[in-house]
């Protein structure tokens, strides 16, 4: 531990969250409701990144100098906690990026220029957001192939029978969220990684609606790559990891060039670092991967089993009023079946945007739109939705707050 570092005495609930604070003083009400856009930070994480900015900032890898070595230990001590976080094999399978979307298109890309793609198009679900259709898209141009697209059901779990025939028909590689930021449906992944490997193909899942939610473990599902976002775990925004296996890893070229990732130089034939360095080109962002590190250490001190029932149970209280009210259509899974937490709604007579705007006037917000995920918005055949999506600060009063002043909203708009 370093100077100045306090040890960690998490609670699940707002008193970690300075901005619950904030708003308390300025007696304005906070319902957060958008935890799946993005979560509050700990106090843990802003004091860290502060830390490190007043009192042991410095550049990594490049200094001979005391301060970037113990910059660079500690940027490498984030490495192997997310690593172990997730449970890698080894700390040079954690890549850190920008975040989920450019983990997904950096991948994409490297993907697309290697011999990885050869053996066929990739497959993505029907439902994902942007990051996880665009990426393929615009990466699949680059090699003239297209990106195929499996069906799911009215729940929004991946129809397993469609999977088969486009893995039969050869595939490159599936990637789908564990967890959609639409419906909020959990796919099965036990049952998709053993078509993946019967037909030989790889698997790329994006954790950004599961990782702080629930426990992950990569190398007992058998993914060969991942991404998520900081920003969606109670970390800084701007910095993500993508986890790919080191085999695959060591396949894929470099997407950006600059900085530590060149070993020896040499225009054309220049000999670049082994993974991860060599997806990391120029300065990384060291305050971001620090206080990602921080927000890891926070979610493994409180423990994913406990975050995930408090959530789950809070889901289930959500999804069975909202079940009940006439005239509003849940998309996704119903009650009682596993689901990530969150819940999207349709109302039959009321527009999402009106609804999410009389909310804020409350003091509660919730997410409205098409939730970055167009392709979704058209399998449900809607153009927008209302969102609301749990972190670990949420509790009964919150959710009971939202019910009686939805329901109350409702019948005034209807
Ligand atoms: N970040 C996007 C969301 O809010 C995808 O769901």
């Amino acid at each position: 531990m370093r100077d100045g570092e306090k040890v960690l005495q998490p609670s699940l609930g707002k008193a970690d969250f300075p901005i619950f604070h904030q708003r308390e003083e300025q007696s304005s009400s906070c319902v957060y409701l958008d935890s799946a856009a993005t979560t509050h930070k700990p106090s843990c994480v802003i004091e860290e990144m502060s830390r490190f900015y007043s009192c042991y900032y410095g550049t990594v890898y490049r200094g001979i100098y005391q301060a970037s070595s113990s910059v660079t230990e500690a940027y490498s001590r984030v490495r192997d906690r997310v690593k172990d976080f997730i449970n890698a094999e080894f700390s040079e399978e954690v890549v850190f990026t920008g975040g989920c979307t450019a983990g997904l298109n950096q991948l994409a890309i490297a993907f697309n220029d290697s011999f990885l793609s050869k053996k066929g198009p990739v497959v993505v679900s029907e439902v994902e957001h942007h990051a996880n259709v665009l990426s393929w898209e615009l990466g699949a141009k680059r090699v003239g192939h297209s990106v195929a697209k499996v069906q799911v059901d009215e729940q929004g779990i991946i129809r397993l029978d469609h999977l088969e025939s486009l893995l039969r028909q050869g595939a490159a590689l599936v990637s789908i969220a564990h967890v959609s930021n639409v419906s909020g449906a959990i796919q099965p992944l036990a049952e998709i990684v053993s078509l993946v490997r019967r037909y030989d193909s790889l698997l790329c899942l994006d954790a950004a609606q599961s990782i702080a939610h629930q426990s992950i473990d990569v190398r007992m599902i058998d993914v060969d790559f991942m991404t998520f976002s900081s920003h969606k775990m109670y970390g800084p925004t701007g910095v993500g990891v993508l986890y790919g296996k080191r085999s695959l890893l060591e396949i894929l070229p470099p997407v950006f060039g600059g900085g530590d990732m060149v070993d020896v130089y040499a225009s054309e034939d220049t000999l670049f670092q082994p993974a991860p360095l060599k997806f990391e080109a120029g300065t990384p962002p060291i305050a971001e991967v620090i206080g990602m590190g921080k927000a890891v250490e926070y979610l493994g001190a409180l423990g994913l089993k406990k975050i995930s029932e408090k959530e789950s149970l809070l889901t289930q209280r959500i999804l069975e009023t909202l079940l009940a009210i006439p005239g509003v259509t849940v998309v996704g899974p119903g009650k009682g079946v596993p689901r990530g937490s969150l819940i999207s709604i349709t109302m039959d007579k009321v527009h999402p945007m009106d609804m999410g705007a009389l909310l804020d006037a409350r003091g509660i917000s919730v997410r409205t739109g098409h939730l970055c995920a167009q392709p979704a918005m058209r399998r449900w055949g809607v153009p927008q939705m209302l969102r609301v999506s749990l972190g670990l600060y949420n509790d009964d009063e919150d959710i009971e707050t939202f019910l009686r002043t939805f329901e109350e909203l409702l019948a005034f708009l209807s």
